[in-house]
């Protein structure tokens, strides 16, 4: 497919009726169940109670947040809305594989779980560093499906051992919201990437340095053939 057309499809999502969000009325004949029931499993998840933060947050200087103590599902997770994004995104691209890390809690891999039984194809990696959510995490996405693989450990530690050169269709980046992370992060998730393939990055306005990240450094590079942005969270590159 031409570079143009690539540029129209992506956007044509984007911007398609209801600020792009039309798709979500379309999932209620889902076989493995609505979203209403993974959003039920996610605000179930510890019983909605807080569980201790990942301790490599300490080691980040200067991050715009609380680096220690405890998150509830509900804190970390992505909601319906966007999760309902991610199943029609998985849907109309049908990767061979899709990453993203971190998992947390596992919710925003139930959706792309969701969109990976809903096209009856593909297999999720997912990677979390934090072994006492993995636990959830892992109960969360059996409940929707069992195409997936979850790592305990980092995205950079494992991703040599377990991704295949050129067959990642779409990847979520939504781990430590910062440039030097991000880019770092991208940088090793290239050689996986399928041609065409869409990665997006959570968070781009979480702070001064996250916004010139993607503004200054990712869209600007001469392998991104379209960008466009999610709300003011989610930047969306197709590579
Ligand atoms: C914002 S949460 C992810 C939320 C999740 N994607 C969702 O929407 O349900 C960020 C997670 O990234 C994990 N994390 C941090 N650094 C990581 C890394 N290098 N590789 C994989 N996961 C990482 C953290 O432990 C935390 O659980």
């Amino acid at each position: 497919m031409a570079d143009s057309e690539q540029k129209e499809s992506i956007f044509e999502f984007v911007n398609s009726g209801n600020g792009g969000l039309a798709f979500l009325n379309n999932f209620e004949g889902h076989p493995k169940g609505t979203f209403r029931e993974i959003h039920r499993q996610a605000n179930q998840t510890a019983d909605g109670e807080r569980r201790p933060l990942w301790e490599g947050y300490a080691e980040v200087k200067d991050y715009p947040r609380n680096t220690s103590g405890a998150r509830s599902a509900k804190q970390v997770s992505t909601r319906p809305r966007v999760g309902g994004f991610f199943s029609w995104l998985v849907q109309q691209r049908r990767p061979e594989t899709v990453v993203e890390f971190g998992t947390a809690f596992g919710v925003s891999g139930m959706y792309w779980l969701h969109g990976l039984e809903a096209a009856g194809h593909g297999h999720l990696m997912t990677y979390e560093p934090n072994k006492d959510w993995v636990t959830f995490a892992r109960e969360n996405l059996s409940s929707v499906s069992d195409r997936f693989t979850l790592t305990n450990g980092t995205f950079e530690e494992n991703a040599a051992t377990t991704l295949k050169e050129g067959t990642v269709g779409l990847a979520f980046i939504d781990a430590i919201h910062t440039g030097e992370f991000v880019t770092k992060q991208y940088e090793i998730m290239r050689p996986y990437l399928a041609e065409n393939a869409i990665v997006l990055f959570d968070d781009i306005h979480f702070s001064d340095d996250m916004r010139s990240c993607w503004e200054d450094d990712i869209v600007k590079r001469p392998e991104i053939k379209a960008s466009a942005q999610l709300s003011t969270r989610i930047g969306i590159a197709l590579v």
